[in-house]
């Protein structure tokens, strides 16, 4: 176990524990004020009302109207300060030579720049024009836009995003070229996390799509001028002409920019609203305004690497995969580890199978479980793709997910703070994104060694799936409630869930009669017996060829056995280890 999980469950409990320390809260103040209500008027109407109107208020939406409260308060005096006279040091700003080429005559929208700038040089190139605009307040954090949980099913309230100030562009003419001056904190700590770089950004953007002339390519100018590299989310590197110095040269396709654009603010509302009403309504596709062409390049991907453990996994995921009826392709990378008996086994599963070098995390020592993760990249290079629909081998798909192509990078579902699953996300190949990402290897730290540490970083800015679309198998909450809940959702049939990722040990490593999860006491938040079982039912509808490959190793048998003896000597609860063992797959090991 690397270090780095570590520091995940680290974050995992203290979230949990301070879920706890909310619903203790809400339970004081509602009864706070249920007794304030009693004392002041005890008659039982009024009773009745406000106790309601603190019930429908669901427990984190309590804790933000209090904070929305005093960011507003934050918000007037900012600007009772502003208006004071604030004499600002005025410096002149020289255009970069590459303002040439774009032409003469223009009506140049200039954003973040002529408070601070004297751009009386820029004459030469047309007309400048102030985009006016509020800005956030300092109060405002990241997390209030990527907030850890929503209530995404709307048990007691539709999820809402803070607002970020928007200037209403009705106002302004058509424009030839944005130009943007990006706020860049490098290398302060969460540089890459502040609201009002990502309001630049996203004023930019919104200049563009609304205001921007386009040309025959429905293309459109945006030159933005900052220290730290534009956010890739918005404005892609296959998008970049020219870079001067701190001056970088956008032509970006307006049709991808707009769909961004239309999405939340952040993962604090879904990318799409999956059920309305109640979770087995049908997806309503006519509210996507989908890029996607009619020729659909898509697929779904999966990557194995350095071992052979998750080939069953792979085996599995194929087979679910097709079972939803999708058309899409199935593309399977491998590295050389992967045996050719197993090559074909997964491509009799039915993926199409690439095969790739690894990608060593030059940040992982060696050795490590996480040392060659960042295989993950290659995805990047599946170009004859526009979309890819990334799914970790340790995932099964339930229901067919085929309408998530019509999302743009980066959709993920969420995982923990602000962090999204790297399970499934949808991924826009790139030759360009993937130099960029391989170039940043040595210098960003990824939180948990993985991938998914990695991508978090370079994609901070992402789009949220409805956590039904990768359903991670964990009880971090450790209440019954959560358990009946989760549990009712595994085995539901027909499905509910699309899919399920089975964290902690697989399905495949473990004895059909019970999940050895809980025979190990810190892998118990991952112990689900339904989860499991489905597992198996999909296995046993399996070829008999494919499930050949879900047998035991001599190896892991022992550590089975070995894991049994040391939760039966520590007399863990619900006695698991007692079960006797009736798998077959114990005395038919694979490598005898
Ligand atoms: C204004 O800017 C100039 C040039 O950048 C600098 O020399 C000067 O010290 C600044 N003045 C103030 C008051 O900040
Ligand atoms: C900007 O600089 C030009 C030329 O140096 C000067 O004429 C003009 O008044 C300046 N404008 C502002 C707003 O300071
Ligand atoms: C990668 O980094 C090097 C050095 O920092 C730089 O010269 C190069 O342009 C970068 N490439 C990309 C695709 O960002
Ligand atoms: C790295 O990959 C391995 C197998 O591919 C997986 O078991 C592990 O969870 C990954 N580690 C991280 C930190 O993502
Ligand atoms: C979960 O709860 C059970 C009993 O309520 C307790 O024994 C166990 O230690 C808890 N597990 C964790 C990981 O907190
Ligand atoms: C397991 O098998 C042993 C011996 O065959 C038997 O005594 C025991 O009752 C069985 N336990 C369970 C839980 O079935």
């Amino acid at each position: 176990m690397g270090e780095g999980l570590g520091l995940q469950k680290m974050i995992k409990a203290t979230a949990s524990k301070a879920l706890v320390i909310r619903i203790n809260l809400l339970f004081l103040a509602f009864f706070l004020i249920i007794y304030v209500g009693l004392f002041l008027q005890p008659s039982s109407s009024v009773y009745f009302d406000n106790a309601a109107s603190v019930v429908r208020c669901s427990l984190r939406e309590c804790h933000h109207k209090v904070e929305k409260s005093m960011k507003m308060e934050a918000i007037f005096e900012e600007t009772t300060q502003a208006r004071r006279p604030a004499r600002r040091n005025v410096t002149k700003l020289e255009a970069p030579s590459f303002m040439n080429e774009i032409g003469r005559g223009m009506k140049i929208g200039m954003v973040n720049i002529m408070e601070e700038h004297n751009v009386s040089e820029w004459k030469i190139h047309g007309e400048t024009i102030p985009v006016i605009f509020e800005r956030v307040s300092e109060m405002f954090k990241w997390p209030d836009l990527f907030p850890e949980w929503i209530d995404e099913e709307e048990d007691n309230d539709s999820p809402t995003c803070p607002e970020i100030p928007i200037p209403d562009f009705r106002i302004y003419d058509n424009i030839d070229v944005v130009v943007a001056k990006l706020p860049c904190k490098y290398p302060e700590e969460g540089w890459g996390r502040e609201v009002l770089r990502l309001q630049v950004h996203l004023i930019a953007a919104n200049l563009a799509v609304k205001k921007g002339k386009r040309d025959w390519n429905r293309r459109t100018k945006v030159v933005l001028w900052s220290k730290c590299r534009p956010m890739l989310e918005l404005f892609r590197c296959d998008d970049l002409v020219r870079q001067e110095g701190d001056w970088w040269y956008y032509e970006p396709e307006v049709t991808r920019l707009q769909q961004k654009v239309s999405l939340p603010v952040g993962s604090c509302k879904l990318a799409l609203p999956l059920w309305g009403q109640g979770v087995h309504e049908v997806y309503d596709l006519s509210k996507i305004k989908s890029a996607t062409k009619t020729v659909k390049r898509e697929a779904y991907a999966t990557v194995l690497h350095s071992s052979e453990t998750y080939v069953c996994g792979a085996i599995t995921l194929a087979q679910s995969l097709l079972k939803t009826g999708t058309k899409r392709d199935l593309i399977l990378l491998i590295d050389r580890s992967i045996s050719v008996p197993k090559r074909d086994a997964l491509a009799a599963a039915g993926w199409k199978i690439r095969i790739i070098k690894r990608i060593r995390n030059p940040k992982a020592a060696k050795g490590t479980y996480n040392e060659y993760n960042y295989s993950k990249f290659r995805l990047w290079q599946l170009t004859d793709y526009d979309k890819i629909i990334f799914i970790d081998s340790d995932i099964i798909v339930l229901r067919n997910i085929d309408l998530l192509f019509h999302f743009p990078q980066m959709s993920a579902t969420g995982n923990d703070v602000w962090i999204f699953n790297s399970g499934i996300m949808v991924i826009e190949p790139s030759t360009c994104t993937f130099r960029t990402l391989m170039n940043q290897t040595t210098e960003i730290v990824s939180y948990n060694g993985g991938d998914q540490g990695f991508l978090n970083e370079v994609y901070v800015w992402w789009h949220r799936l409805p956590r039904r679309v990768n359903f991670l198998k964990n009880f971090w909450a450790n209440t019954t409630l959560e358990a009946s809940v989760k549990n009712h959702l595994f085995g539901a049939d027909p499905p509910e869930l699309y899919s399920i990722h089975y964290l902690g040990l697989k399905p495949w490593l473990c004895y059909r009669d019970y999940d050895c999860n809980w025979d190990i006491g810190d892998q118990r938040v991952y112990a689900s017996d339904v989860a499991h079982r489905r597992w198996w039912q999909l296995h046993d509808s399996m070829d008999e060829k494919l499930q050949k490959f879900c047998g035991l190793t001599k190896r892991r048998r022992i550590e089975l056995d070995w894991d049994r003896k040391k939760a039966r000597e520590a007399g863990l609860a619900r006695e698991y280890w007692k079960i006797n063992i009736t798998d077959p797959r114990r005395s038919h090991l694979i490598d005898k």
